[in-house]
């Protein structure tokens, strides 16, 4: 079985000009992937497609071998896909709580409690600000609860859009910690990141992005190994090049 399975994905915002061109991948159960590349190389619309914020002209998604690619986004994530988007993933004017009790309203009403308290239990600094603006939240703290969020309802596949975006080195860190803590407990990641260096520190296999289509995959030090791969894509310093 495959947690999450795309074939010959092609994507595009208008229909002459796709901007996925046929991307195929496998994420095996447990596995944390981190999805690399270019600026404009298509991660983002990738990762938008798979949880049905972007268009797809053609081609499959599975989760868990069962096709979701022409379900509604609600449908999608009943059936276990998570997704953290890089902006906009948390109602800045309501409160912590008010933000997790939102997540969980999809949820039957016998669940909802039990969903909230799991996350609470894995995100205890989260709660100490549980009447706290989203808004007044840190870039770090504020990253927790759009992870907290997408972990209701507890997903099989997580998939985040650079989750490290704005935050300091030493924050990027205890989100990562974070994602690979949750990976161990099980939980399928697809990471999207721009901060390399700190991606495949964690990721078990990385795919590289290219103009709408994957142009490299393997695990970390494989990628980093190949002198072509890491000049053009990696950077000397881990940086993605443009
Ligand atoms: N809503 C949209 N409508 C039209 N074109 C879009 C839209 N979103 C993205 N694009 C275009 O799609 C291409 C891929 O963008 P995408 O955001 O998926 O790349 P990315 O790999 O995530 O880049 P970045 O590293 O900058 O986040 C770019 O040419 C971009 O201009
Ligand atoms: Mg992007």
């Amino acid at each position: 079985m495959s947690a999450l399975s795309v074939r010959d994905l092609v994507a595009a915002y208008e229909p002459d000009l796709p901007i996925l061109r046929g991307v195929s991948f496998t994420v095996h159960p447990g596995e944390l992937v981190a999805l690399l590349g270019p600026n404009g190389a298509g991660k983002s619309t990738l990762v938008k497609a798979i949880a049905g914020t972007a268009p797809i002209l053609s081609g499959t998604v599975q989760l868990s071998d069962v096709p979701i690619e022409a379900l509604p986004v609600h449908e999608k994530l009943a059936r276990g896909l998570g997704f953290v988007p890089q902006t906009e993933n948390v109602f800045t004017s309501l409160s912590v709580g008010e933000n997790l009790q939102l997540a969980a309203d999809r949820l039957p009403k016998s669940e909802r409690q039990k969903q909230i308290a799991q996350v609470e239990a894995r995100f205890p600094d989260l709660i100490k600000h549980r009447h706290h603006r989203a808004g007044a939240l840190s870039g770090g703290q504020r990253q927790m609860l759009a992870i907290g969020r997408a972990l209701i309802g507890a997903p099989s596949v997580l998939m985040l859009d650079e989750p490290s975006a704005g935050l300091s080195p030493r924050v990027v860190g205890e989100v990562f910690a974070a994602l690979q803590t949750l990976n161990r407990a099980g939980v399928t990641i697809v990471l999207v990141e721009q901060n390399v260096r700190a991606a495949l520190a964690i990721a078990s296999r990385a795919l590289i992005l290219v103009e709408g289509r994957i142009a490299h995959e393997g695990v970390p030090s494989a990628l980093l190994g190949d002198d072509t791969v890491a000049d053009l894509y990696l950077g000397r310093k881990g940086h993605v090049s443009a």
